[in-house]
Parts: C-alpha cells; structure tokens; sequence
C-alpha cells in the first residue's frame, strides 16, 4: 500500500507495525473527524446564516440536508479515502482508474486550500477574544458591536492570523497521531463543557424564551430557494465535505474501522454542537436586543454581552473563545492536511516541506482575506461582493456542493466496489447507492443550478 507521505523505503512496510504515526487508531479518528467537522462552522457561521434565513425553519432544512445528502456522502468519501489510501488527486483516479477524475479531486484540493484562507481569519479573531476577555479589555467599552468594528479595521487580525497558520503549521509537521490525534482528544471533549456550562446560563436570560422560539419554532414562509441552496452549502461545510477532508482522513485508517460508526458519530456530534451554539447564541441576542441576522460578526457581538453579564464571565469567556479556537484550529488541520497530502504525493517532498510551502501559499491568499473582513479592502467589491465574501461564496456554495457530486457520481458509478468498502449491510448498501446515484445528485444538481440562476 502506498501512503503519499512516505518515502518509498517506508511505505512497503506494513504500515500497522512501521509506522504507527501515520495511522490512527479508532477512538482517535472518530474524535479527529469530529474535530474537523465542528468548529466555525458550528459556532460562527451556523447561527449568523440561520439568523439570516429566519431561524427554524432553516435549521429544519439543515438538519434534512445533513440527513438526506450529508450523511450519505460523508460515508462515501470516508470510504474513498479508505479504498483509495491517498489523497484526494490519487484516489479519485486509483478508484475510477480513469486520469481525468483526477481533475475532479483537484478541485476539492482547491477548495480545502482556500477555504483556508478565511477560515484562519475568524480563527485569529477568536484567539484575540480569547485573550481580551480574559485580560478583561473586552468588557471596558460595553459596545461590543463598536469594539469588533474598530477591532477588524485595525492591524491585530493580521498579528492572530499569523499565530494560526503557525500553530496550524506546528501541528501539520508533526503527523497524524503525534500531531492531529494528541490535539483532538483533548480540545473536543473539553469544548463540550464548556458549551454546556454556558448554555446553563443563557437559557436562564430573559430573552430566553424568544431566543429558542426563533431557533427552534419553524415558520416556513421565511423560506426561499435560496435559504435551500444556504441548507446544502452549510450542511456541506459544517460536515467539513467536498473537498477532500473526510477523504484524506480516511485514508489514515485501517480496515477494522466501521465506516457507518464513524459516519453516525460526526453526524451527531455535527448536530450536538450546532444546536448548543443555537442556544446559545439565540437567547442572548434577544436579551441583549442585537439583530439576529447581523452577519458574521453575530458571536463576537452578541456573546461578550451574554459573558458580561454573568459570574466569572471574563473566565468564562476566554476559555469559550479559546476552546472555540482551538476548535477552529483542529478543523485548520484538516484543511490544511488536504493540500499537504497532496503535495508530498504529487511532489515527492517531505512533510515538512510540504507543510511549509502550502501555508505559505495559504497566507499570500488569507492576508487579502482578512482585510476584507472589516479592514481597509472591505469595501472594494466586485459584484456586490468584497474578497472575502467572494471564497466565501465561492467554495461554500459552489466548489463544496460540486466537490459533493464528484464523490457521489464516484462511489455511485464509476467505482464498483464502493458498496464493499462501507462496510453496510445488503439492505442499507442498496439504500445507500440509490442515495449516491440518484437522490443526493439530483438534490445537489437541482439547488446548484438554482443559486446560479437556471432554475
Ligand atoms: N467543518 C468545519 C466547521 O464546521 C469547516 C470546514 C469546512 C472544514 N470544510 C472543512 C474543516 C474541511 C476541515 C476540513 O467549522
């Protein structure tokens, strides 16, 4: 078996004895692809999108698309991954043995690569929150919307973003189980906490009851086609698919691993997060009187509020936002991984090198990107969009539903065993493949074509 990051020498080792460190073990693969699911995704941008499209009746549409097309296709790429023992480039054309699918795991590479870009931004702002809370700077003004304002205009997002390619980089370098195992055990129990400590206490605020009701009561004259294509974009994105990531990961596993297990256990933790972030953010907007569908700045406005207010909050907030960084840098490294695995593959190079030239390829792309997040390129707009609305767009609602149909049309039709290779019994393997050739496609295909007008 061939393992992209191994010299030649190493790789006809059997890999479960020589090389441990490029492997995972169970447990550690399960919490590495949940930690690479949960992060911004959950906390950031899952409230700020539902807040934009109406709050219940969204997070309906989300959760069917998590069930119906996220579920599905996560199985099918973790099971590329580990059919294919590559990276995405590698496996994609190993399994349909055709070069020209190789194109088509390009494209996710792509995306991983530039989803990084902006994802590292808000992954800095957390980490500058992180140390204003505890420091107490945070709480001095009391406008927390005119603090993140002056904030993201000034020069320290540039200083954070920094510090998470490093970190991100640090971690890479190490490998698979003394690198990105180690972080994960740790950070995403720990998250989990303290998410409930806090979800104590916002829904014992006074806007409580609002709060929940806008998340959790769906009134479904606030949906559009375009709240649908948002659904799919999220579901995709919060479930870290369509570019490789699962994929990757997957082939850092071995045989013994239950595919469908892991499949349920990021699906849920997925949700579990998703719906604590919700009751979370929501009742502490409505008591505080911000505007559910402010924009991505929803956390960092609304929460230094809800922490003000409570005991310890200063406490309390810092270790929120740096878990949430934290939770934001395991899904970094698997962003980052995507690349990387590449192009030691591609490129024949050292971890270490590799790592290197793609963050610093990462950074010549984010830089741009964190000045148009509320620095001094926001407002240079191209079609009613500034740079970091554009990767914004582009891979959540573009590139991440196409890099979804690749795998679907992949594993449905052009690789044969993709059936055997999930693991599912007779009955679900039948039900799955329907879902992978003609449900999911359809889905993706009909929403895809909506948001670029056909439809
Ligand atoms: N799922 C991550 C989150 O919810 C974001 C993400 C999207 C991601 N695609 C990814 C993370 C690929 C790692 C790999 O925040």
């Amino acid at each position: 078996m061939a393992y992209p990051f191994m010299s030649n020498k190493q790789s006809q080792q059997d890999p479960q004895k020589g090389n441990k460190s490029e492997q995972f073990s169970s447990a550690g693969f399960i919490l590495a692809a949940i930690g690479s699911s949960v992060g911004l995704g959950n906390m950031w941008k899952f409230p700020y999108v539902t807040g934009q499209n109406g709050g219940g009746a969204f997070f309906l549409l989300f959760i069917a698309c998590l069930l119906i097309v996220g579920l599905p296709v996560l199985l099918g790429e973790l099971a590329v991954g580990r059919g294919g023992r590559g990276d995405a480039v590698s496996a994609f054309t190993t399994l349909s043995r055709k070069r020209g699918w190789g194109v088509l795991g390009f494209i996710a590479v792509l995306a991983a690569f530039l989803i990084m870009t902006y994802y590292s931004t808000i992954a800095g702002w957390t980490l500058h929150y992180a140390v204003e809370s505890v420091s107490g700077i945070l709480f001095q003004s009391g406008d927390y919307a005119e603090h993140f304002k002056l904030f993201t205009g000034g020069m320290m997002p540039i200083v954070w973003q920094i510090v998470v390619f490093a970190l991100t980089g640090f971690i890479i370098a190490r490998g698979i189980s003394g690198g990105i195992e180690k972080f994960n055990k740790i950070v995403i129990p720990g998250l989990l906490i303290i998410l409930l400590v806090m979800m104590v206490r916002t829904l014992s605020l006074d806007g409580a009851a609002e709060g929940i009701s806008y998340f959790l009561k769906p009134d479904f004259s606030q949906l559009t086609f375009h709240s649908a294509l948002m659904a799919l974009g999220l579901a995709f994105f919060s479930l870290s698919l369509g570019m490789g990531a699962m994929l990757t990961y997957g082939a850092y596993v071995d045989k013994h691993q239950s595919l469908p297990l892991a499949t349920v256990a990021v699906g849920a933790g997925d949700l579990i997060y998703a719906l604590i972030a919700g009751l979370i953010i929501f009742p502490t907007i409505f008591t505080f009187g911000i505007e559910p569908d402010s924009g991505p700045g929803l956390v960092f406005v609304a929460l230094p509020a809800a922490f003000a207010s409570m005991p310890y909050g200063a406490l309390f907030g810092g270790l929120f936002f740096l878990l949430l960084a934290i939770a934001a840098v395991t899904s970094c490294l698997a962003l980052a991984e995507v690349p990387v695995a590449y192009i030691i593959r591609r490129y024949n190079l050292g971890r270490g090198k590799a790592t290197f030239y793609v963050i610093a390829a990462m950074y010549i792309i984010g830089l741009p990107c964190t000045l148009a997040a509320g620095g001094v390129l926001e407002g240079a707009t191209l079609g009613g969009r500034n740079f970091f609305q554009w990767i914004d767009f582009l891979t959540s609602n573009v590139m991440l539903p196409l890099g979804g149909l690749f795998v679907t049309l992949l594993v449905g039709y052009a690789w044969k065993q993709s059936g055997e290779e999930t693991g599912l019994s007779p009955l679900w393997r039948s039900i799955w493949l329907f879902t992978m050739r003609i449900i999911a496609p359809v889905l993706i295909i009909l929403i895809f074509l909506s948001s670029i007008g056909l439809v």
